[in-house]
């Protein structure tokens, strides 16, 4: 039957003919696992979770590895994900059942295929909140709905949450993200997620993310073109959420702090001007010239407040930051800026191990006097032609760290896919959420 259909077995090709089961004829599909690494089988398990849906499955698997059992319902969950919008036309998508057979394990209770299908689910999980977050028109995202959305995920799952209103966000001098969201009748907030593990942390990390809820640019207002996209412009804060709301369940033994700046970009009478002199948290003044630089803005201020109130032992930003980056490395690799190669090794490794990829970035000092400003400590944009614009915003990020071993995921490209391709849906990615479980040491 391989041969009359012509397969060739690469990773997440199909083939189906009939067969019988039960007295009954069933559809056979003939998957596809190329040799076998953990990026293939994704990828098998991709086709099938698509084939799936709405469906019933029985998938007989003969890789028996823990990992390779984990790697296929990964992607099962994953290329199966489909966003729905909460009460819009539920019947068409029912969610598909696929049942796991690993004739291997079959009978050995002890290191029966169990455990590495929990872990998938559990990671699945995560990355399809941080899809759906990220999908969700901006109608619907205001920074306020993100909130309540990190306290609903997160608050049940070992997680505290606190957030700021603007009036806090004010008093506590986060101008920053309060300039950011001065246009927007929706106002701005701060959320931090608190996760400490239940036998003592060993270590202390903060995870940043940008939680643009709409980039319209502001008073630098985008062409249409380039706004149809920015309800995604939270993909940053979106992981962030989604990671915190997963440790618990995956044991992690790291103390975790999650910090989500959320605002709307949007230009009104109200709003932030070029030209403007604001001062972000820890009392920086930074000169403003292009509103739609503002994700930088929000960043600067959780960073800054990070180094300076949590102390912890490193600092990873997530952000959906350049139409830059997108240039220089496309949606297969999101950039990694770090100011401590050590941490960057982890996550690099991290990024291999999970299928989500980092391409390191440098932090070329060469570029830090276009920030250099006439009437603020600093500017947030460069005003000289050719800099490049992922690493000049990169460089404008370190200077609120503390000296503190920090890292800067650039996402823009990696968190949204064109169309469906692998464990990957159209739209939001999910990126970072697989990657930051793998490097905290949650994702076996
Ligand atoms: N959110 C955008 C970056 C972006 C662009 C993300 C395309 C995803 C797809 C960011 O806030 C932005 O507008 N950046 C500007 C910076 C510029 C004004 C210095 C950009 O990249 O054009
Ligand atoms: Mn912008
Ligand atoms: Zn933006």
């Amino acid at each position: 039957m391989i041969d009359a259909l012509q397969l060739t077995g690469k990773p997440g090709e199909t083939g189906a003919t009939v067969g019988r089961a039960g007295g009954r004829q069933v559809r056979v599909i003939f998957l596809g696992a190329g040799d076998g690494t953990r990026q293939a089988l994704v990828r098998a398990g991709a086709a099938l979770g698509r084939l799936a849906r709405g469906h019933r499955a029985l998938a007989v698997l003969a890789s028996q590895q823990p990992a390779q059992v984990q790697a296929f319902a990964e992607g099962v969950l994953l290329g199966g994900y489909k966003f729905k919008l909460a009460g819009a036309g539920a019947k068409a998508d029912r969610p598909g059942r696929v049942d796991l057979l690993v004739p291997e394990l079959a009978g050995s209770a002890e290191s029966g295929a169990g455990q590495p299908v929990r872990r998938a689910q559990a990671v699945a999980a995560a990355v399809a909140l941080a899809r759906d977050l990220t999908n969700t028109p901006s109608g619907i995202k205001s920074p306020q709905w993100l909130a309540q959305q990190a306290e609903q995920a997160c608050s049940g799952n070992g997680v505290t949450v606190r957030t700021w209103t603007p009036a806090e966000l004010a008093a506590d001098g986060f101008g920053g993200i309060l300039a950011v969201g001065s246009g927007s009748a929706r106002g701005p907030t701060l959320i931090e997620l608190s996760y400490h593990p239940p036998a003592g942390a060993d270590g202390h990390v903060v995870l940043v993310g940008k939680g643009i809820t709409f980039d319209s640019g502001g008073l630098s207002l985008k062409p249409n073109e380039g706004m149809i996209a920015m309800k995604t412009d939270m993909a940053g804060g979106g992981a962030v959420i989604a990671v915190l709301s997963a440790l618990a369940g995956l044991g992690v033994r790291k103390r975790v702090t999650g910090l989500i700046a959320a605002a709307e970009n949007m230009p009104s009478g109200s709003a932030y001007r070029p030209g403007d002199v604001i001062t972000q948290f820890g009392g920086r003044t930074v000169e403003i010239l292009n509103t739609d630089a503002e994700g930088r803005l929000v960043l600067a201020d959780a960073l800054s407040y990070a180094a300076a109130r949590l102390q912890p032992d490193q600092m990873v930003d997530l952000a959906t930051l350049t139409g830059a980056v997108r240039v220089a490395l496309g949606t297969s690799h999101a950039a990694l800026y770090a100011t401590d190669d050590e941490l960057a090794g982890a996550l690099l490794a991290a990024g291999l191990a999970s299928g989500e990829r980092l391409w390191r970035m440098p932090l070329a000092d060469d570029y830090r006097q276009a920030l250099d400003s006439p009437v603020a400590d600093i500017a947030h944009v460069s005003r000289e032609a050719m800099t490049p614009g992922s690493i000049v915003a990169a460089l404008f990020l370190r200077e609120f760290t503390g000296g503190l071993p920090w890292a800067h995921l650039d996402i823009a490209g990696a968190g949204r896919a064109a169309s469906d391709d692998g464990e990957l849906t159209k739209g939001a990615t999910g990126f970072g959420v697989r990657l930051l479980l793998n490097w905290l040491g949650a994702a076996g």
